[in-house]
């Protein structure tokens, strides 16, 4: 078993982690930084992901006027301290990436602003319909050169903490990570842990997310004793393609923002029947809206027609979207495309401050995983991109500042597997695998009831039971460790939704169909057995 110290241990290689591992060297040159990722360095929501990124670039738009729609789409439960700071250090943010080599869009000499559904002004810079590709590759690229350490193809275990009782009371001092290569598991000894291991919308049977998305991180920090907060507001992208052989493609809200239009299967539109912004009204609500007609009518989709524009502005700004749709043998610019929701963005996560601290000393956790108050109850179109490089550089500078004080983690113990021995049963993780995901799709999706939640939780609480028996006997894979994490993800959703006796933003229940607007609003914090107050201020 290989035992590695570093100054940093970054988990995860999106545009999160690879800007809190770029930002730390920046400050600290001959810092050891390592980025761990279970997958290819570039493997992660952020390499797929197509719209863009919002901030502030026009003169005509305001930091206020991003501010007010994140609020609006967010549902009374942003926090406004985060929106601020996010809206505020975005166009930073931005001048960073291109600092680093991302090329974006420009239209007569400027960048061109294209619009989404919930923003008030063009304000969504991007690299045609492949923005995520554009910044994972310039990121990953200067990690690789840039001094950095990347283990590839690890997937971590478990944080390790010291016992508690120390100065700073059970502070992080590393991992365990399952080296795919070995088939051994590595002790990684860090002065500071990072988690930026992305969401969890893999916990949901359709998914517009890559396999890995199944939220490692949350689930790792939750056993380590930190708070999760909103974990029930999972958002549904409205539009993703419906095709038997397509596996996860995205029609990014771009699409509508350039005059796209939903149509149900007689070709009528329905939108404004929902919400007076029609196409462009934020996703939760075009995605009910979908979700509904869909009900009522029987049909397994609507369609997404924009044939109505020109056939070289539909090939000029969806590259990659009219690609995909023709290999299909679906032409967008003259047919509408087939489309459903699907689960595409954890708005909950790891409770953290403004410089990504959790509640465990030198434990930090940023990007997806993260919940920063940005997002409330429903996030705005392309502020996610925005929230894992502004909090990146907020983590890194908390960081960067802090690593000289910190002594390097003491010895530890390695991986005990004495105790276990190869499954001869892979049939239950691959079953459990898909029952999870099937569950949490029928009982814990759109549309919700405190009926189906129950039925959930139920279901839940056998398959944890099942999961823990086996991974107390077998050595672990990298699909018992995902799956182990799944379970408990959904677990913390359905508590969560449970816990919320209203609807609000991506949260709806038929139970409880209107907001609230008696009681206080609140976010939903679940806390763990072994959480210890927190020593660092919010
Ligand atoms: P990710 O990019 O998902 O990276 C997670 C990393 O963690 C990966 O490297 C993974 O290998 C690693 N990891 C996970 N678990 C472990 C483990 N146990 N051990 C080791 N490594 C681990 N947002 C926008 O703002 N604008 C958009 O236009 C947009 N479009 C999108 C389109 C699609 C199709 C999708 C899926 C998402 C889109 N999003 C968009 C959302 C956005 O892409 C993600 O929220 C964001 O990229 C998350 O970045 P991240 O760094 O937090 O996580
Ligand atoms: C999209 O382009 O539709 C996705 C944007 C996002 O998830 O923010």
């Amino acid at each position: 078993m290989a035992d590695h110290v570093f100054d940093v241990l970054v988990l995860g290689s999106g545009a999160a982690g690879l800007s809190v591992a770029l930002r730390v060297l920046e400050a600290k040159p001959h810092a050891r930084v390592a980025i761990l990722s279970k997958n290819a360095l570039d493997e992660g929501s952020t390499k797929y992901a197509q719209g863009g990124i919002a901030a502030v670039l026009d003169v005509l738009d305001s930091t206020d006027a991003h501010l007010a729609d994140t609020l609006d789409a967010g549902a009374g439960l942003c926090s406004p301290g985060a929106v601020r700071f996010a809206v505020e250090h975005a166009k930073e943010a931005i001048d960073w990436l291109i600092g680093q080599g991302v090329v974006f869009d420009r239209e007569d000499g400027a960048y061109h602003l294209t619009r989404e559904g919930g923003h008030s002004h063009r304000r969504v810079i991007h690299a045609a319909d492949a923005t995520g590709l554009a910044v994972e590759t310039s990121l990953s690229d200067r990690a690789r050169s840039g001094g950095a350490e990347v283990l590839e193809n690890h997937i971590a275990v478990d944080l390790i903490r010291e016992k508690l009782g120390g100065g700073e009371r059970g502070r992080c001092l590393g991992c365990y990570a399952l080296n795919r290569a070995s088939g051994r598991v590595d002790l990684l000894r860090a002065k500071v842990v990072v988690l930026a291991t992305g969401g969890a919308s893999r916990v949901y049977l359709y998914s517009s997310n890559p396999d890995g998305s199944t939220g490692d991180g949350i689930a790792m920090a939750w056993r380590s004793g930190c708070r999760v907060a909103n974990m029930e507001f999972s958002q549904f992208h409205p539009t993703c393609l419906y095709h038997p052989k397509a596996k996860s493609f995205l029609i990014p809200e771009a699409v509508r923002g350039e005059g796209g239009r939903l149509l149900r299967p007689d070709g009528t539109r329905f939108m404004d029947e929902y919400d007076r912004r029609g196409e462009l009204a934020p996703r939760d609500i075009v995605a009910r809206a979908i979700d509904d007609v869909m009900k009522r009518l029987g049909c397994d989709c609507v369609w997404l027609d924009i044939s109505h524009k020109p056939a070289d502005f539909i090939r000029g700004h969806f590259p990659t979207v009219y690609a995909t749709c023709l290999s299909f043998g679906i032409d967008m610019t003259k047919e509408p495309i087939p489309v459903v929701p699907a689960a595409h963005f954890t708005c909950g996560g790891v409770i953290t401050d403004f410089h990504g601290r959790t509640d465990v000393a030198r434990l930090y956790a940023v990007g997806e995983t993260a919940f920063t108050g940005l997002h409330g109850a429903n996030r705005l179109a392309s502020n996610s991109l925005l929230e894992c490089v502004v909090f990146g550089a907020s983590a890194a500078a908390d960081i960067a500042g802090r690593l000289d004080d910190i002594p390097p983690p003491p010895a530890l113990p390695a991986w005990d597997e004495s105790w276990v021995t190869d499954s001869d049963e892979e049939v239950v993780v691959a079953h459990n695998w898909d029952e999870v995901r099937r569950f949490m799709w029928d009982y814990v999706g759109i549309v919700r009831s405190t009926k189906r939640l129950e039925r959930a939780k139920h279901r839940i609480r056998l398959l944890q039971d099942e999961i823990k028996e086996y991974y107390d006997s077998f050595r672990v894979t990298h699909d018992l460790l995902e799956l182990r994490n799944i379970a408990t993800v959904a677990d913390l959703i359905v508590r969560s939704a449970l816990s919320r006796k209203e609807s609000r933003g991506l949260h709806y229940t038929i139970d409880f169909p209107e907001l609230d607007i008696v009681a206080p609003v609140q976010n939903t914090i679940l806390v763990p057995k072994n959480f210890s107050a927190r020593r660092h201020p919010r």
